[in-house]
């Protein structure tokens, strides 16, 4: 009986010291609840649902979110993050009352990606005027002392709807601050909508960045509420000049022809990978790879170099990723012939 009791204590002794399986994959939790540490270790591969829900009206860049893409995007990824461009499907007024008819529409996306059992971000993406950015065609302005407000309603509203779902509902409050938002000005309004979050999600894991678009050199400017729910979100298109080649809508297009991934390339990705890991081991919030991608104008060998060598280096680390994206200028779907770009596909899942 003693011995039985023995072996139990000792066995129990062994296996509280051995480290979680998110530890042992490399990931910083000091600062995160159980749940929440497991959950980082699980989202696995994913994929951007993007331009399809981000823009300020659904169609308006050329593509629809579809019933078939289910079945595509399903067998192959565990997590699908979906960017929404909230702030043009509320009123302009500081109430932000949600469109019901479009947030109608995103309920049934979201549970079908969750019906599949897949874990599902939904991703605030796209509130350009909060950033002082231009307005795009169709994109409506607000006043701007209701600005920040409006975010916070909308956070209130999409909150008590989805609150009963399934854990596996990851709200991430704003993709990419930057701009107006770069430094204090997010951690302020960060921690509002944390707070607005929390009456009515208590543990609800929540996914935020830092700004500058997310960028791991400014992981350092982010201030933090005392919250164990909290996944870090990182992007990463380094190097940009290969990632963002021949995109016409920059201020200054890259000239296309740049390949990937030499030595010095290669370090540019894995130095900001290195930085935010840092972060994380020091601050205890694990990180999530929200995007990383390259644009259709580079030569398909080297977006396929460029997917599998970032894909591997962020896979070494531990930590999950959300590909930009699936079906758009960055996509390894074709939507006109409803068929994967096998050498994407592979160089990401292979
Ligand atoms: C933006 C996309 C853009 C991508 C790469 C995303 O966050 O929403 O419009 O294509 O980043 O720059």
């Amino acid at each position: 009986m003693r011995t039985s009791v023995f072996l139990g204590l000792a066995l129990l002794v062994m296996v509280a010291g051995m480290p979680s399986p998110a530890q042992s994959q490399g990931l910083h939790c000091q600062a995160v609840s159980v749940e929440t540490c497991a959950m980082a270790g699980k989202l696995g591969r994913g994929i951007n649902l993007g331009n399809m829900l981000d823009p300020p009206r659904e169609g308006d860049w050329g593509y629809w979110l579809l019933p078939e893409y289910l079945d595509k995007v399903a067998p192959l990824f565990t997590t699908v993050r979906i960017p929404v461009r909230w702030s043009n499907h509320a009123a302009p007024t500081e109430d932000a009352a949600l469109d019901e008819r479009f947030a109608g529409r995103v309920d049934k996306v979201i549970d079908s990606y969750l019906a599949k059992g897949l874990y599902v971000i939904l991703d605030l993406h796209h509130y350009n005027q909060l950033f002082g950015d231009a307005l795009m065609p169709n994109e409506y302005p607000v006043a701007a002392e209701v600005l920040e407000t409006r975010l916070v309603n909308i956070w209130q509203q999409l909150a008590e709807r989805y609150k009963d779902r399934s854990d596996k509902l990851i709200f991430e409050l704003l993709n990419e601050p930057h701009g107006k938002l770069n430094g204090e000005p997010w951690n302020a309004l960060l921690a509002r909508i944390l707070k607005t979050v929390r009456s009515s999600n208590p543990t609800r894991t929540v996914l935020l960045g830092p700004t500058e678009w997310n960028a791991a050199k400014a992981l350092d400017k982010l201030r933090l509420p005392d919250d164990r729910h909290l996944l870090i979100a990182i992007h990463n298109y380094e190097p940009f000049n290969f990632t963002h080649q021949g995109i016409q809508y920059l201020p200054k297009p890259f000239p296309t022809g740049t390949k990937c991934c030499n030595k010095q390339q290669q370090q540019m990705i894995t130095d900001a990978l290195d930085l935010a890991q840092a972060w994380s081991k020091q601050h205890g919030y694990p990180l999530h790879i929200g995007e990383f991608g390259a644009y259709k104008a580079a030569n398909m060998d080297a977006r396929a170099s460029y997917i599998r060598f970032v894909r591997d280096e962020i896979e070494r680390r531990g930590m999950g990723w959300t590909y930009w994206d699936f079906a758009s200028s960055f996509g390894i779907f074709d939507t006109k012939t409803g068929i994967w770009i096998d050498p994407l596909r592979r160089a990401l899942l292979d």
